[in-house]
């Protein structure tokens, strides 16, 4: 398994960030994105599903950011969700994840272009997964997470451990309690990303991050 998709997915652990190639290479991607993923052994989205779950109701309003083809909203519905919205930058992805039907709304957003489109207090919950790579601004993008989640509520994401200590996380979370922004943040040892994928293999691990909006 894990050449499988080798040669057509080369450098995904380093791929540009700038939006517009990201788009590019998620929109080439969509039509078999979900056959690699599992070919790799991919279950962040199940995880991040079962942090959710058991921190808010199934009534709860979610918001699904980098929803893709939408692997992430289809494990929230089998977790018994049925209000959930996603956004992502590539328009392939979210024309497969419109199929799913896991869905109630579906946009086109760049989320390196901050603050996002989206009014205060909007959602109880909002899952990140496999994202952050690509959002360089890290202390922007959770303070937006903050701030379209209603206190209360929670955000659930994903980090590669090594941009976990590159970006400084750990600082930023730390800053944003003291501020009074988010509380009850709990972050996971390094576990398992793409264990079936070349590049990550055990070699690049992944953190599960959740805390309490204030
Ligand atoms: C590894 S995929 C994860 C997708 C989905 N969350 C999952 O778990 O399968 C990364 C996703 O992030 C999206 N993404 C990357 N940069 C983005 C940006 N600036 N704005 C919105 N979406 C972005 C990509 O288009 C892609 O769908």
């Amino acid at each position: 398994m894990k050449t499988s998709d080798g040669s057509k997915h080369t450098g995904l652990s380093n791929l540009s960030r700038k939006s517009i190639d990201v788009a590019k290479y998620y929109d080439d991607w969509a039509s078999d994105y979900d056959k690699s993923l599992a070919d790799w052994r991919y279950d962040a989205p199940d995880k991040i599903a079962s942090i959710v779950r058991a921190n808010l109701t199934q009534e709860s309003r979610i918001l699904d950011a980098g929803c893709g083809t939408g692997l992430c909203g289809k494990a929230l519905v089998t977790s018994g969700f049925t209000s959930i919205d996603g956004i992502d930058v590539s328009q392939r992805s979210l024309e497969v994840a419109r199929g799913t039907n896991a869905y109630e709304n579906l946009r086109a957003i760049d989320m390196q272009a901050l603050p996002l489109p989206i009014s205060d207090d909007q959602y109880d919950g909002l899952a990140c997964v496999g994202v952050l790579t690509y959002l360089t601004d890290s202390v922007g993008t959770l303070r937006e997470f903050s701030r379209v989640v209603k206190p209360g509520g929670i955000v659930a994401i994903t980090q590669r451990n090594d941009l976990f200590a590159e970006r400084g996380f750990p600082d930023i979370l730390s800053e944003l309690v003291n501020e009074g922004v988010i509380a009850r943040v709990h972050t996971s040892e390094p576990l398992s990303y793409l264990p079936e994928n070349e590049e990550f293999t055990d070699q690049i691990l992944v953190r599960y991050i959740d805390y309490t909006v204030v």
